[in-house]
This record gives C-alpha cells, sequence and structure tokens, in this order.
C-alpha cells in the first residue's frame, strides 16, 4: 500500500523518518521539481499556512530555500535572525518562540547550534517544527536532499557505495547522511582524519577508511565535508595546509580513478582546502543541483507537515 502521509508531524532528524517518509518525501519532491520549472513556479497548496524561519546560526542555502519553498507554496513567512533580535538583550529559546506563536504562527524552522533545540520546542509548543540543523546533532533536510540528488544519477540506492569524506566528528551533515543513507540500503563509508572521526561510528555499522586514495577507489559518490573550525576549541591536526595534503580531494586524484565518481559538498566550499576549484566546478560535481533541490525537498517537506495539522 502507498504511504499518504508522514508518520510524524515534526521532522526534527531522519533517526525519526521510516523509510516509506523518506520515499514519500522524494515522490513529493519529484512534483514540486515539476512545478518549480514552469514558468509559473506558485502553487496554493500552503495559503493561510504561516511559517516563521528562527535561525540562530548563519547559513545561506537552507535559509533561503526555506524562504522560497514557503513562497512557492504560497505559506506566509516570517523571518527571525538571532543576531538582531531580542535574545542579544536575555530572551530565552522558548520565551522568543512562544511569542511568535501568540501572532498565530503554524509551523516553525529552526537552525540552532544546541543539539535538540528543535526536539526541545516539539514538547513544548503546538506548532510543527522542522530541524533546520542543531549544532553537531543533524540536519535532516540536507540528508534528504543529498539523498535525492544522489538517486537523480544513480537510482535506487540499495547497494550503491557512498563515502563521506572530512570532519566527520563535528558534522550534523555526516550524521544524518549516514541514517537517510542506511534507511536507504546504501553502503556508507567514512574517511578523514582518525581524530575527526567519532569514536561511535562502529556503533552506527559505518566503516571507516583512512586513505582518501583507497576511499574514492571505493565509492559511487563521495561527498565531501567542510573542516567546521568554529566548532572546534581544539587542534585536531596539525594545519589546514597538512589536512590538504592528506584529505584534499583535487582533480589529479579524481582523473586517476578508475571510475567517474560522483562529487557532492553541502556547502559552504572552502575552495583549495577540502576540494579544489577545479573538482567543485568539474562535470563530475553536483552540488548546484544539490542546491537546486533543497528547494523541492523543503516544498515536500511543508506540504506534508501542513498535512498533519
Ligand atoms: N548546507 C548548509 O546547511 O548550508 P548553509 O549553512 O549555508 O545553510
Amino acid at each position: 500500500m502507498i504511504q499518504k502521509e508522514l508518520s510524524t508531524k515534526h521532522v526534527l532528524g531522519i533517526k525519526y523518518l521510516t523509510p516509506q517518509d523518506i520515499q514519500l518525501i522524494f515522490e513529493t519532491a519529484e512534483s514540486f521539481k515539476e512545478v518549480i520549472n514552469r514558468p509559473i513556479k506558485k502553487v496554493p497548496s500552503l495559503r493561510d499556512v504561516t511559517v516563521a524561519n528562527l535561525f540562530f546560526e548563519n547559513s545561506t542555502r537552507t535559509r533561503i530555500s526555506f524562504e522560497l519553498a514557503e513562497k512557492r507554496l504560497s505559506a506566509d513567512t516570517v523571518n527571525f535572525s538571532a543576531s538582531s533580535s531580542s535574545v542579544k538583550k536575555g530572551e530565552t529559546l522558548l520565551d522568543t518562540v512562544n511569542n511568535i506563536l501568540s501572532m498565530k504562527v503554524d509551523m516553525v524552522v529552526i537552525r540552532h547550534p544546541a543539539p535538540g533545540a528543535p526536539a526541545f520546542l516539539a514538547n513544548h509548543i503546538d506548532a510543527n517544527i522542522i530541524n533546520a540543523g542543531d549544532g553537531t546533532h543533524e540536519h535532516p533536510t540536507q540528508a534528504l536532499l543529498d539523498a535525492f540528488s544522489m538517486r537523480e544519477k544513480l537510482g535506487d540506492l540499495r547497494g550503491k557505495k557512498i563515502v563521506i569524506v572530512g570532519d566527520i566528528l563535528h558534522s550534523r551533515v555526516a550524521l544524518s547522511n549516514i541514517f537517510c543513507l542506511q534507511k536507504l540500503g546504501a553502503k556508507v563509508k567514512v574517511c578523514g582524519p582518525p581524530t575527526l572521526i567519532p569514536k561511535y561510528i562502529k556503533e552506527l555499522n559505518v566503516d571507516v577508511e583512512y586513505d582518501i586514495r583507497k576511499a574514492l577507489e571505493w565509492c559511487d559518490v563521495a561527498n565531501i565535508l567542510r573542516i567546521q573550525l568554529e566548532r572546534q576549541d581544539i587542534k585536531y591536526f596539525p594545519s589546514i595546509r597538512e589536512y590538504t595534503q592528506y584529505y584534499g580531494v583535487n582533480k589529479e586524484m579524481l582523473d586517476s580513478l578508475n571510475s567517474n565518481v560522483i562529487i557532492m559538498h553541502p556547502g559552504p566550499i572552502n575552495r583549495g582546502v577540502e576540494i579544489t576549484s577545479d573538482v567543485a566546478d568539474s562535470d563530475q560535481s553536483i552540488i548546484l543541483q544539490q542546491v537546486e533541490n533543497g528547494v523541492a525537498i523543503r516544498m515536500a517537506v511543508l506540504y506534508l507537515l501542513a498535512a498533519k495539522r
């Protein structure tokens, strides 16, 4: 039987979605991708729904694509940025959100540096909550758009081999990707310096490869991550130059492989550190397709959650 609605009223993490939820989001996103490529890109699906986008951390892609997704669905939107708000005067997260909700907001998209902040809100307020990235925990819509983009290139992801390269320890994208890809039947490895691989990785049934060349030889897709210096309070490797020397992906390395590995990156890219420009801009890279798919995926998530109200 085809599932018609999500099993949950919030999207707090991929951990809490079923494989059927993920497939439903993909099918819905496929329809919305067709909509956003029409001359008239707007549908009335979320008319009379108000969405608050609460960003307590910087963002370019996630913030803009949520806002575009809401506008394409005809929702009313309000945007909140912690740096220009009364949070600076000491207001708590719960007070901030309750004040916004008293203005009749139906859904909240939240990015916050504290892991668990979206789940905390879901337990305290009556609105659908979408996690747009919570600290080092999860970034579910990023993983959905990543898997959707891989699926467009490779078809069914069962048995496909994906390596996630870089700062796994501090990456919510890595954790959400691992959960999502495993739920879709893909094989996942991580690759990076030992100090940036979390100790719990084996418990997630994920293999570790410390040699970038071997990792690239093995995989169909390499999802390359940025070093999150803003979350590192100690040094995890001697220097950026050495990181690049041992784990940076360059064109010479790619050209020496036997197959055409698909290159992905969630952004923002640090060109010349984890990836060279000639790789990021190559025919093997689908980085901008990921960004394009972000709008359709976020439209699907908003639409399906609104149906749960
Ligand atoms: N991939 C991602 O979350 O990018 P932003 O931080 O720019 O939203």
